[in-house]
């Protein structure tokens, strides 16, 4: 089957998902010698407006994994924006080296129902925003490599579906058969380093003296919840994303909650050793 644009569709507020996603796309559309669209859907002004595909075109869809599913507050954005309309589709999701658990099978199904045909899909391991000691410096080159390579799998799998008159294919393809559990089951539970349930969704990113009103972070908050009049108030819902501490060219944004740090620990003391990434085609 030929195809006729490819787009990377992204949620990425420290920037891996897209890496990821946008090198997927890229490989494709230039392998195929079509045009290569992004949708970077990270912020919130960029959440509006229904986006239509239709039969012929492709679209990566990348999230990371937060508490093994698609994060929480972004799942109502993949549920209204996005109408397939018979293109396909790979789901893609990152994961900081504890598992992706049911994030891509959550990421299928969504696409799936909301008028994509899912072609194939992938999970890959990027550093941990919350802790360099897990996947530190991931993707690497490695990755890159795996990467690249699970592009050019798909396409030559899109490539070899027969034309027909089913959303231009002889055949629908069925769902790509990923790693999860269906029906999809509650979100992964968090634990201290005790072993204790951590418990710190209303931790909130702190501010030193070194801030120097920039207001970098309050743009780069996918939620919107730094106050624009006082870049130390975080108004609103806080997802622990990191964009903020990551993205302060002064260092001064930083999480001090003893439950969260406890998590952290608890997640270096068990998942230090290099996760896999995982393809489904
Ligand atoms: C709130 C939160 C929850 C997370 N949950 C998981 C998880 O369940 N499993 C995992 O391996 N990584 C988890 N991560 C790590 C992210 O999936 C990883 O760092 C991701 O690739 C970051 O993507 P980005 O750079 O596009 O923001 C979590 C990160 C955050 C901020």
């Amino acid at each position: 089957m030929k195809l006729e644009k490819v787009t990377a569709v992204c949620f990425s507020p420290t920037g891996n998902a897209k890496k990821i996603t946008n090198a997927i796309a890229q490989t494709i559309a230039s392998r195929e010698g079509i045009p290569f669209h992004e949708d970077d859907i990270t912020l919130p002004y960029l959440r509006r407006g229904l986006r239509e595909y239709s039969a012929g075109e492709l679209v990566v869809f990348g999230t990371p994994v937060y508490a093994g599913r698609i994060p929480n507050k972004i799942l109502p954005a993949v549920q209204t924006l996005f109408e397939g309309n018979g293109a396909l589709a790979i789901p893609v999701v990152t994961f900081g080296n504890r598992s992706f658990d049911n994030g891509l099978i959550e990421v299928r199904n969504e696409l799936e129902q909301h008028g994509f045909h899912t072609i194939a899909g992938a999970a890959f391991v990027s550093e941990h925003v919350m802790s360099a000691k897990l996947a530190g410096g991931r993707p690497n080159e490695g990755d890159f490599q795996a990467i690249c390579q699970f592009a050019l799998d798909a396409a030559a799998k899109i490539d070899a579906l027969e034309e027909g008159p089913h959303d231009g294919m002889a055949q629908v393809p069925a769902p790509v058969a990923v790693k999860g559990e269906d029906p999809i089951p509650g979100y992964y539970r968090p634990l201290q380093a005790d072993g204790s349930p951590a418990n710190f969704l209303k931790a909130k990113p702190k501010t030193t003296d070194a801030c120097t009103d920039c207001g970098i972070c309050a743009r780069a908050c996918p939620m919107g919840s730094i106050s624009p009049e006082d870049f130390r108030t975080v108004t609103g819902v806080c997802i622990k994303c990191q964009a903020c501490v990551k993205l302060c060219p002064v260092g001064a944004k930083y999480f001090d909650d003893p439950v969260m740090l406890s998590h952290i620990r608890m997640l270096e003391d068990h998942y230090s050793r290099p996760a896999e990434n995982e393809v489904f085609l």
